[in-house]
């Protein structure tokens, strides 16, 4: 439970709702400072985190008439998985920031919304505890720290709990500056912790190391979590210790992702992380395409980054991509609502999705190509 109270108790009624940034203005009321700050906040100046957003605004829909949309789908396939839709909810920690039932409301709207969750390596659930609740996909999102054995056991845990993959985020080798961290003081409040980051100590749980309570940056309370000499040594060792698909998350780079599929990934996840990591990193709408063209048909591109209409899942998948995923929105309901929240933000897109296809001339998710887009992405 956050020992953080809240700023606006009152509830919400999500069917008023209508848009994601309602969502976070209704999240921003009710979240402390710190917890918003968190979420919100990105590295430096936060321009990657802008860009993202806008980046997707760089291409008009250029609709197709007179196309028989009366029986459309919007379901499709990633990694052997039937979804309804071509959307996952990204890893983000920590969703006790957010909500005292943290990754378990997630769960739960995800199950109602037929969304699959990928759960964040430093989640404030147990892994298990979420799998046990799940009745979508669940994937793991890894961190690699400096205990190599602590990872292997994680992965079995992973493997035993149902995970239906493993997504590797190789963009944080240190934790990027974000100045609303050290402006809000970063801690993790009394009673939400990294639970899948402690060893089994006959029955016991104990840190692995590092000081949950101290403040000021993630980087001074999490630095512990993730190692800065990973290479792709690490990612050939990942995919060949688990039985799970890896897809690598924070690739940006065309010649990173041919490198990533002859290392074994079954799949690429174009993210910046939101803008957090490094500011002035392209925006994700910009960097698709050219991954896109690098990797062909030989595994499925999923991106993230500034999602937060229906109609940029649209344009993802006219420039290339499998699927998306959204991370702050998904904050933003949980913060507002609690799982009723982070329900209606996945209705939202799912349904916003569905009408961008129709309107557009879509009658299955194939018939979302390049051609619908106006915009540069040919000039790669
Ligand atoms: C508060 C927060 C926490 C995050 N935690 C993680 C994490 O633990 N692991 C990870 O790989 N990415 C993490 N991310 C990045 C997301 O997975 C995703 O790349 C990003 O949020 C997508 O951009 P969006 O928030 O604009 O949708 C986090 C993002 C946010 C906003």
């Amino acid at each position: 439970m956050s020992a953080e109270p809240s700023r606006a108790p009152g509830a919400v009624d999500v069917g008023t709702v209508h848009s994601v940034d309602e969502f976070e203005a209704l999240a921003r009321d009710r979240l402390s400072e710190m917890a918003y700050g968190y979420f919100v906040g990105g590295a430096g100046d936060e321009r990657t985190v802008r860009a993202n957003v806008a980046a997707w605004d760089e291409h008009d829909i250029w609709t197709r008439a007179l196309v028989d949309v009366s029986a459309r789908t919007t379901a499709t396939q990633l990694l052997g998985l039937d979804l309804p839709t071509p959307l996952l909810v990204a890893p983000t920690a920590l969703h006790q920031l957010a909500h005292p039932d943290g990754e378990l409301a997630t769960i739960r709207a995800c199950n109602a919304a037929g969304v699959p969750m990928v759960v964040s390596s430093i989640a404030s659930t147990r892994l298990e505890d979420i799998c046990a609740q799940a009745t979508v996909p669940v994937l793991l999102q890894l961190y690699i720290g400096a205990d190599r054995g602590f990872t292997r056991e994680f992965l079995q845990r992973a493997e035993a709990a149902g995970c239906a993959a493993v997504e590797l985020t190789v963009d944080t080798p240190i934790w990027g500056t974000r100045r609303r961290e050290a402006v809000t003081g970063f801690h993790l409040p009394d009673g939400v912790d990294v639970v899948n980051l402690r060893h089994e100590t006959g029955g016991e749980r104990a840190a692995v190391s590092g000081n949950p309570s101290a403040g000021g940056s993630i980087g001074e309370v999490l630095g512990w979590t993730i190692s800065s000499n990973l290479t792709w040594a690490d990612l050939e060792w990942l995919c060949s210790t688990t039985a799970l698909p890896v897809l690598p998350k924070g690739i940006c780079r065309p010649d990173d992702a041919r490198r990533a599929v002859d290392a074994g990934a079954s799949g690429i996840v174009v993210s910046n992380h939101g803008g957090r990591q490094l500011d002035g990193a392209p925006p994700t709408a910009r960097s698709l395409p050219r991954v896109v063209d690098a990797v062909g048909d030989a595994v499925p591109v999923v991106v993230d980054g500034g999602i937060r209409r229906g109609t940029d899942v649209l344009r993802a998948l006219a420039l290339g991509a499998r699927a998306v995923q959204v991370g702050r929105p998904v904050l933003w309901g949980l913060g507002a609502a609690g799982d009723a929240g982070v329900h209606r933000v996945l209705e939202l897109l799912v349904t916003e999705f569905d009408q961008a296809m129709a309107l557009s001339g879509c009658a299955a998710v194939d018939d979302i190509t390049a051609d619908l887009l106006t915009g540069d992405h040919t000039n790669r």
